[in-house]
């Protein structure tokens, strides 16, 4: 009782489907008006652009008062004189009760997400017969039974993700005969429910990732059972193996996810009857043995086994992923037919190079990074690849860059190679821009030469002949960038230029009067952040940026380390501070030195000067006495001596 009075459900009823703000349109227009639903409901009601529904989204402020929320059948739904399908959402109330609802025919998608539903009252949704979308996603559901679904025949969407379903009875989905979608994932379930699922003629799309499957059988003798099954999600079980058991003759499947089991055996016949098959996912599992790839196949992500040899593959394959296998050669190319190839990725196997011999005509990505290729191979040409667009060759033993034929890309990688020490003259001469078909301009390509802790020089002609749109030769060991190495201005998506030890003198200026604009005029100026001088020792640490719009040319000051010792270090960084402190306690340490000397010469000019006033004074006292004693002895005398001496 004292729960169903602090109990207020907000019903907003929000309108969708235009691109307008809806608050601004709850608050300017005021249209909401509330609807009292119940003794402890109220609800605003806003009706959608093209009036076919109402979208309702419960919201309860006290939701962590609730004890008993057993009495949505109290509630009324909102007068919905135009009669449009209603959509409710009562997320994250905190329901840990499910009520019956209240008799509604237009009621169409009905969500209890983020709450702790355990159990229901029998017939939950025996009156709202036209229920298509369900969902108890993130509740704390261990079993259902068959009443959940009475009356609701017509579902088509099911979701009871997120819960603690084990086990289902044959008897629990014998009502959802047009369910569609299936959404079981992260659930407890240890096989796949066949039984339970069997009612379920139409089901399209199930999915039972994150359970603990270690048995999978889709076969049964009885009935073509999940015979319109063309989704199915099984990724991260406990599936150990895939038999020619496994699946039924002729069924629908097109996609099968079973990434991220612990499959080791898959028998050699085990996809023939998967005849509809287009992309299949066995990526992380210990897959060593070969075995017969379905007909129909297009997608194959092969990534992380244990392959040692190549599969053959039907001729229609578009994307192949065996990343990250074992494998030392490349594909046998009178076996497959690789004319449809889009995507080839081989990367992170013990591959030495990549002669072929048949061109593939269709491939746009290839990735040979992490292999053991040391020089670029002759076969990367467009003779080969004729519609390429994205290379990656990261972190392969390359000690000298060359393209020994012409290749046209949009993006090339290469990036984390570690025995990369100089980007010779002529490195990237034969690689050439890719156009797009819109833009038949352009003919610059995206270059990515980073992480190469080795590299720390790129001779002024590594790309001549050709012109980059973008470049990042960030985090290696630079210390010097020629000007005329490319044309600056056309690489206008961004120079990346940082964690280099720059030596910023003079043959660097021009980087600060002409790609420094360039990078804030683009909005690339995020790209100076770490762009930093290494040495000389005077502005080591300093950022590049701290001499843009000066109007000397800073760098080529010969005297780079103390000219710029300015006022304005407190901005720049700690070693900067550093750098500073010590300059200033030089300067300290000076001056007072200075000082010192001063005041010891204006001592000793003062003592020497005292000394002779005292002389001066001894003799003048001396002859005072003297006098003194010529008086006593007649002033005649001395008065005619005065006279005397003065002539
Ligand atoms: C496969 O199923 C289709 C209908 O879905 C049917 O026409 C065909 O005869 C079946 N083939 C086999 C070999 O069962
Ligand atoms: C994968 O299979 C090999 C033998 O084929 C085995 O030695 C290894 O332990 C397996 N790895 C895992 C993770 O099961
Ligand atoms: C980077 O270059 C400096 C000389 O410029 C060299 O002393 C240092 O060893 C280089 N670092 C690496 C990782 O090669
Ligand atoms: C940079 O951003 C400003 C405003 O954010 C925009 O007006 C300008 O067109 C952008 N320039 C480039 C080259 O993208
Ligand atoms: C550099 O100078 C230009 C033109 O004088 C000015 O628009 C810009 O704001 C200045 N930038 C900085 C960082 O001082």
């Amino acid at each position: 009782m004292r729960a169903l009075t602090v109990l207020t459900f907000l019903f907003f009823i929000f309108k969708y489907g235009s691109g307008q703000d809806v608050y601004e349109d709850i608050i300017n227009e005021e249209v909401y008006k509330l609807i009292r639903l119940s003794d402890v409901c109220t609800c605003s009601e806003i009706s959608d652009m093209d009036r076919t529904h109402l979208e309702l989204y419960v919201q309860c402020t006290e939701f962590d008062r609730i004890e008993n929320v057993a009495d949505l059948d109290k509630i009324e739904w909102p007068a919905n004189p135009n009669g449009l399908k209603i959509s409710a959402t009562f997320d994250g109330l905190g329901l840990s009760t499910l009520g019956k609802l209240p008799p509604n025919s237009l009621v169409e998608t009905l969500k209890f997400t983020n709450n702790i539903i355990k159990a229901y009252w029998p017939d939950p949704f025996s009156e709202v017969p036209n229920l298509k979308i369900l969902s108890f996603s993130h509740n704390d559901l261990t079993a259902i039974t068959p009443d959940l679904f009475t009356n609701i025949e017509g579902l088509e969407e099911l979701d009871l993700s997120y819960n603690k379903l084990s086990d289902f009875n044959p008897i629990d989905f014998k009502q959802l005969r047009h369910l569609k979608r299936l959404n079981l994932q992260s659930n407890n379930l240890k096989r796949v429910p066949l039984d339970a699922l069997q009612p379920m003629v139409a089901l399209e799309d199930l999915d039972l990732s994150k359970n603990g499957i270690f048995d999978l059988l889709l076969q049964r003798n009885e009935v073509e059972n999940l015979a319109r099954l063309k989704r199915l999600n099984l990724n991260d079980n406990r599936i150990r193996s895939i038999t020619k058991d496994t699946f039924p003759a002729n069924n629908s499947l097109e996609l099968l996810v079973l990434s991220n089991n612990i499959i080791e055996i898959i028998e050699e016949d085990a996809f023939l009857t998967c005849t509809n098959l287009r992309e299949l996912n066995l990526a992380q599992n210990n897959i060593t043995f070969l075995f017969t790839m379905p007909p129909a196949l297009q997608i194959a992500m092969l990534k992380i086994n244990t392959f040692y040899h190549w599969p053959t593959f039907p001729s229609g394959i578009k994307y192949i992923d065996l990343s990250y296998n074992r494998l030392t050669d490349l594909y046998d190319e009178e076996a497959n037919n690789f004319d449809s190839l889009e995507v080839l990725n081989i990367g992170g196997n013990q591959i030495k190079n990549l002669q072929i011999k048949k061109k593939l005509p269709n491939l746009y990505i290839l990735d040979i990074s992490y292999t053991l290729i040391s020089e670029i191979p002759r076969t990367i040409s467009t003779q080969y690849f004729p519609n390429l667009e994205e290379l990656h060759l990261d972190g392969n033993p390359i000690e000298t860059v060359y393209f020994k034929n012409i290749i046209a890309v949009k993006r090339l990688y290469m990036n984390e190679m570690k025995l990369l020490r100089v980007v010779e003259d002529k490195a990237f001469s034969n690689v050439v821009g890719r156009a797009d078909e819109a833009e038949s301009e352009l003919h610059c390509f995206s270059l990515s030469l980073s992480n190469c802790p080795s590299l720390w020089e790129i001779r002024p002609g590594a790309f001549d002949g050709t012109s980059l749109c973008k470049l990042d030769i960030s985090r290696n060991n630079l210390t010097f960038l020629p000007k005329i190495l490319t044309d600056w201005s056309e690489v206008v998506e961004g120079v990346n230029l940082q964690y280099n030890p720059w030596h910023c003198t003079c043959d660097m200026q021009w980087v600060v009067d002409e790609l420094l604009p360039q990078t804030y005029a683009t909005n690339n100026s995020g790209l100076l952040d770490e762009l930093r001088c290494g040495s000389p020792r005077g502005v080591e640490g300093l950022r590049l940026v701290h001499w843009y719009n000066w109007t000397e040319r800073a760098m080529c000051d010969q005297d780079i380390g103390s000219d710029t010792r300015h006022g304005n270090y407190m901005l720049e960084s700690s070693t900067e501070n550093f750098s500073s402190k010590y300059s200033t306690l030089t300067l300290i340490l000076g001056a007072c030195i200075i000082v010192t000397l001063l005041i010891s010469i204006a001592l000793s000019v003062y003592l020497i000067k005292t000394r002779k006033k005292y002389r001066v004074r001894r003799a003048a006292m001396k002859r005072k006495r003297q006098s003194a004693t010529d008086i006593n002895n007649g002033h005649k005398d001395q008065f005619t001596n005065l006279n005397t001496s003065k002539v």
